[in-house]
């Protein structure tokens, strides 16, 4: 149990450690990214979690990256170093970009699979109960 200061944090990292993603080597990521932001003494700048299934199965293995909001498919342990680095730099590593916010919505890069639309009346029953 940790609670950690926050206040130089410039990105949270969500890892997705759902199932599928899990089975497309979540944990192996995870340890990947958590031993880069160490190796270069960058803990108090990035701040990573695991979160359980965030609806985007086909993209496996998936992380997001708050507040910039940007989405990212098909991450492995490989793309680690390259994808801490284009944190720090700001260059996007588009090539594994599947998402990202442009005030509206969250937006799919080319050759991103859309997904499924949801159903409006389902979510707005299920609002009303909430
Ligand atoms: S398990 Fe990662 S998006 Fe579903």
């Amino acid at each position: 149990m940790a609670t950690w200061d926050l206040r130089d944090t410039q990105h949270h990292l969500l890892i997705c450690n759902g199932g599928s993603c899990t089975q497309a080597g979540a944990e192996q990521l995870v340890q990947a990214v958590r031993t880069e932001i160490g190796k270069k003494g960058l803990d108090d700048r990035i701040h990573t979690s695991r979160t359980l299934c965030n609806g985007r199965c086909q993209d496996k293995c998936v992380l997001i990256s708050y507040p910039d909001g940007y989405w990212y498919k098909e991450m492995t342990s490989e793309d680690v170093p390259e994808f801490i680095e284009s944190l720090i730099t700001g260059e996007l590593m588009e090539e594994k970009l599947s998402l990202s916010f442009n005030g509206n919505g969250f937006q799919p890069t080319k050759g991103t699979f859309i997904g499924l639309e949801k159903e409006r009346e389902t979510v707005e029953k299920v609002s009303k109960k909430l």
